[in-house]
């Protein structure tokens, strides 16, 4: 994966640039990286912040013979995959939030994004899209609405290698990528949920059809977040922002 790159230096957004590379026949792990986006895309339609030179905008496309509705397992995957590269890298440990949040003391350190171009039955390509506040210093990052956000740079007062990073987090996608191929999610779960912060907590989940409260007892084999409210009913979360209840 990732044996092309294609590089530039200021872009909207990398999402959008790798749907149209892929609609131009771009082979699956064909990556496309900017030092910069003017418009990044976030979950939910908000908007993603990067800053030139210091932060990680990169979108990976894939061609995986999945279904549309095993698609959202990906993401985890790469938050599986993004929070070890950080740690070979950078020696820093990061948890993950439901669903790809990764935060570092509850603050936002990396951004995913997947978005799915499909045909009846068949995820035809996917644009796995990775954002990561790298050299930010404090003044540089901006704070989105819900969660304050930190850099690698602040948590760790020293300057990572980008390409490196970006390497690695490529070096450690392929294989629990392959792995999620050939044996399914299972192990992903297992490796997902050992560095959750989502896990065994009361949580509230505001999702479109309303707010649910409950403890979160765990994933289910497709990804979708399990709450338990107080009368014992396990409602099943897809799509949601996620607090502490
Ligand atoms: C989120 O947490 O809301 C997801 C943020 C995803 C940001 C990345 S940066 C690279 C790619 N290009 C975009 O416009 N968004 C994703």
């Amino acid at each position: 994966l990732g044996h092309t790159v294609t590089y530039y230096d200021s872009v909207p957004t990398t999402q959008t640039l790798a749907h149209e590379w892929a609609e131009g026949g771009a082979k699956e792990g064909h990556l496309i990286v900017a030092d910069e986006q003017t418009g990044g895309r976030g979950r939910l339609g908000r908007n993603w912040h990067s800053t030139f030179g210091t932060s990680i905008s990169m979108s990976l496309i894939l061609r995986p013979k999945l279904s549309p509705q095993q698609t959202p397992q990906l993401t985890l995957v790469a938050a599986v995959a993004v929070t070890r590269a950080i740690e070979k890298v950078t020696q820093l440990k990061a948890d993950i939030k439901w669903p790809n949040d990764i935060l570092i003391k509850g603050k936002k350190l990396v951004g995913i994004l997947t978005e799915m171009q499909s045909e009846p039955g068949l995820a035809k390509v996917v644009i796995l899209g990775i954002g990561i506040n790298a050299n930010q210093s404090e003044d540089e990052l901006s704070h989105d609405e819900r969660n304050q956000a930190t850099s690698l740079k602040v948590e760790s007062g020293l300057e990572t290698n980008r390409a490196q990073l970006i390497a690695t987090v490529l070096e450690e996608f392929e294989w629990l990528y392959d792995t999620y191929l050939e044996k399914g999610f299972s192990e992903i779960k297992l490796l997902w949920e050992a560095r959750s912060i989502s896990i065994g907590k009361k949580l509230k989940a505001q999702t479109i059809n309303g707010t649910v409260t409950g403890m979160s007892t765990g994933i289910t084999a497709e990804g979708a977040l399990l709450l338990e409210d107080d009368e014992g009913i396990v409602h099943t979360i897809y799509s949601a922002d996620i607090d502490q209840a």
